[in-house]
């Protein structure tokens, strides 16, 4: 399994960091299957497996499950999960009991919490307590009704300034990687370039160390309008969807179940039975 030193040295190579979303055992193991080199355990989840507006509504208890059940699917991949919404902002004592059920209870082998300069002491009190800890800057979703959607961020001069200035800040703090989300290409590249700590982009052209990709915009599975920054290698939705219909016109005809797929009785045993 690859550590996080492993990831400065392929920055260092100048190798990209293949990131993929992963929420549940059969999720976690074909992207474990497909090569990924990192899983995360989003709290995208709220979205996309829970049915939630946004991520706000996602509960620790929440990621402790899901990650529990990646685990389950990936034991060779390193594992990052976020810290929720409001889980890292109460109190220093209410972040690291999040960080240890998360580490110690569901298994994850980094947490990543979202903010710019704000962030900073909590991912310096977490790397001091031996947690592995991923920045999360530009578009941070969480913090989605202070910024008035999901928008495109650091496009203006003094916003990109700012967003470089918070990415050495969290470096500085101990962060081991850091994602960009929905920002200008040339301020990604700026960023990747500064850092000595990966970059792993959404949203945010092909100059940064690696990409991250939610799972189900990925296959598009579930869902159905996808950002612009989302590429689709599958469209499993296609195949879902009438096989469903299928199945459920076969069993009203009587299409199903079919002779292949039922157990019969020998006839002597028959005989014996009612004679
Ligand atoms: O929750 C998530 O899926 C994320 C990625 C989009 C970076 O935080
Ligand atoms: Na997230």
């Amino acid at each position: 399994m690859k550590q996080t030193s492993d990831f400065i040295k392929m920055k260092k190579n100048g190798e990209k960091i293949a990131m993929i979303t992963a929420y549940d055992y059969p999720s976690a193991k074909l992207s474990e299957e497909g090569g990924a080199d990192i899983l995360l355990v989003g709290d995208s989840l709220g979205m996309v497996v829970l049915g939630y507006e946004s991520t706000v509504p996602v509960t620790l208890d929440d990621m402790i499950h899901h990650t529990k059940a990646v685990k389950r699917g990936a034991k060779e991949t390193f594992i990052v999960t976020d810290l929720p919404f409001m889980s890292y902002h109460i109190s220093r004592e209410e972040t690291m009991r999040a960080a240890r059920a998360l580490m110690q209870e569901a298994g994850a082998h980094a947490v990543k919490i979202e903010g710019g300069e704000e962030a900073e002491e909590a991912i310096r009190d977490l790397t001091r307590a031996g947690v592995p800890t991923v920045a999360h800057l530009g578009l941070t979703p969480q913090s989605v009704g202070v910024l008035g959607g999901y928008k495109v961020q650091g496009k203006t001069a003094e916003a990109a300034r700012k967003l470089l200035e918070d990415a050495k800040k969290l470096e500085q703090a101990g962060a081991f990687m850091a994602v960009l989300e929905c920002v200008p290409r040339q301020i990604a590249a700026e960023v990747a370039g500064a850092l000595t700590i990966p970059v792993i982009g959404i949203g945010a052209g092909k100059e940064t160390d690696g990409q991250v990709l939610v799972y189900h915009d990925l296959i598009q599975y579930g869902v159905s309008r996808t950002p612009k920054f989302v590429k689709s290698y599958s469209n499993v939705n296609d195949q879902i969807a009438p096989a469903i219909s299928t199945y459920v016109t076969e069993v009203k005809s009587g299409a199903f179940p079919g002779q292949e797929h039922t157990f019969t009785m020998k006839e002597e045993e028959l005989e014996a039975l009612y004679g």
